[in-house]
């Protein structure tokens, strides 16, 4: 029986390479489960929500495998799997979900009833939220694979186009969901506190979405220059100016229309001791401040209160001071929570396999690594490097270019193809 070498979270700042054993079709309490595959990873993405459990902001367990954008080839399947495939190359919504609750009925995957047993709602892969193990990793399990798995039409297609489609798993569409939550359509302006991979995600999902004045808002230069070589406006938030006054020297006005959080609870404060400010509420109360009246807030920034590392007792307590009472009366909206992946992962697939999707390629700056990179690469994308790092198990990705179709016979049939 094959290993499976996998990142290891051993305690905050210690991700390592250790051999977790191959996966068994069983659930998080050791129950066999027919309706779960065994996937060989393709890709595994590390994600600013990673980054949280590294940094000791959300609590796991000593030897949790992490990752949960993860793409595979499917190697096995229970006997309950029914169109799943074996050589079926997949994304793997974060969200684990089991296809039948209420919640998964009303397309809300993020909060599955059967995901989590402890909690009740809301699993995912590599999160402690259900005990199910990440893919950060050679293979991972697969609960309910034909409910979950979304399966790319063509095989040398996914591999050629695998830098824009490993995003399927969270961050594209969980930049969607933001500005789908914050009401973003043709036409309309928006600001995103974050030019982290999601913010940047987030922003090309806007212009998908038809918004004309688009702003990302940091303080990491390097990500504020993707985002400004990709063509959107952009907004210092260390800068002493104040950010309500740059969005009006950006569009003549002080209100967008929507705004999105892509920071979450281990945001800075604002201006030019902003990083000095160990924040968690800085994100939400700008966002209330610049949004116009009755304009709306998408929040996939991550917050929970299970935060060893808060900044004060009232952060402890799963607990944020908001400004509320004064953005009361703009009749502020906001939807926040995981993004459920599965609501829109086919329909930007397909954006991706036509070029429909903007400018992301580049605009990620995508790195792809080995699996013994990966601790390392912990270290750097920590430390606000301007890159996607990719984790790439079995150097597949290589194949990348080298077994193509001729792409304008491939489509029709790759279309055709879909679930
Ligand atoms: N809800 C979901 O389903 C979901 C899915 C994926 C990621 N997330 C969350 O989205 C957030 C962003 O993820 P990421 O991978 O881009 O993370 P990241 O850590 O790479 O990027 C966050 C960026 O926010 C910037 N920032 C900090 N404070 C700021 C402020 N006050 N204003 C503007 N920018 C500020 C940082 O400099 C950094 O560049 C994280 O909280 C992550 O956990 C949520
Ligand atoms: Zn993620
Ligand atoms: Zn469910």
């Amino acid at each position: 029986m094959a290993n499976n070498r996998a990142v290891t979270f051993m305690g905050p700042g210690k991700m390592e390479v250790r051999d977790a054993g191959y996966p068994k079709l069983a659930d998080p309490k050791g129950r066999k489960i027919e309706h779960a595959a065994i996937l060989k990873l393709v890709t595994t993405n590390i994600c600013g929500s990673d980054l949280h459990i590294y940094n000791g902001r959300f609590e796991a367990p000593a030897g949790m495998l992490m990752g949960h954008e993860n793409t595979g080839e499917v190697v096995e399947v229970g006997s309950h799997v029914q169109h799943i495939k074996k050589g079926d190359i997949c994304s793997v919504p974060f969200n684990v979900a089991c296809g039948t609750c209420d919640s998964c009925r009303d397309r809300h995957t993020d909060v599955c009833l059967r995901a989590n047993e402890d909690l009740g709602f809301c699993g995912a892969y590599g999160f402690n939220l259900g005990g199910w193990q990440g893919g950060q990793a050679e293979y991972m399990l697969v609960p309910w694979a034909d409910f979950q798995l979304l399966r790319f039409p063509d095989k040398d297609e996914a591999i050629e186009k695998i830098r824009d489609l490993t995003l399927l798993s969270d961050i594209l569409p969980t930049g969607y969901h933001g500005c789908v939550e914050a009401n973003i359509r043709t036409g309309s302006t928006v600001y995103i506190a974050g030019a982290g991979p999601v913010g940047r995600c987030a922003a090309a999902s806007a212009q998908l979405l038809g918004a004309s004045c688009i702003i990302v808002g940091d303080e990491n230069k390097a990500r504020l220059d993707l985002v400004k070589n990709a063509g959107y406006e952009i907004v210092d938030t260390s800068s002493a100016t104040p950010i309500p006054d740059q969005i009006e020297s950006i569009l003549g006005k002080r209100w967008v229309d929507g705004a999105v959080d892509c920071v979450g609870l281990e945001c800075h404060g604002n201006g030019p001791d902003g990083s000095k400010k160990n924040e968690v509420e800085s994100v939400i109360n700008t966002l209330m401040e610049v949004v116009k009246p009755a304009g709306a807030m998408g929040v996939p920034g991550v917050y929970t209160n299970m935060d060893p590392g808060a900044p004060n007792s009232l952060n402890k307590q799963g607990k944020m001071a908001l400004d509320l009472p004064k953005a009361w009366v703009k009749s502020p909206k906001m939807t926040a929570g995981q993004c459920p992946v599965m609501r829109y992962n086919r329909e930007l697939m397909m954006a991706i396999i036509w070029g429909r999707m903007p400018t992301l390629t580049s605009m990620l700056n995508t790195e792809v690594i080995s699996l013994d990179d990966a601790p390392k690469a912990y270290e750097t994308f920590g430390a606000g490097a301007a890159n996607k790092f990719v984790i790439d198990p079995h150097n597949m990705t290589r194949l990348a270019g080298k077994s193509l179709r001729d792409s304008a016979a491939a489509r029709p049939k790759a279309t055709a193809g879909t679930r």
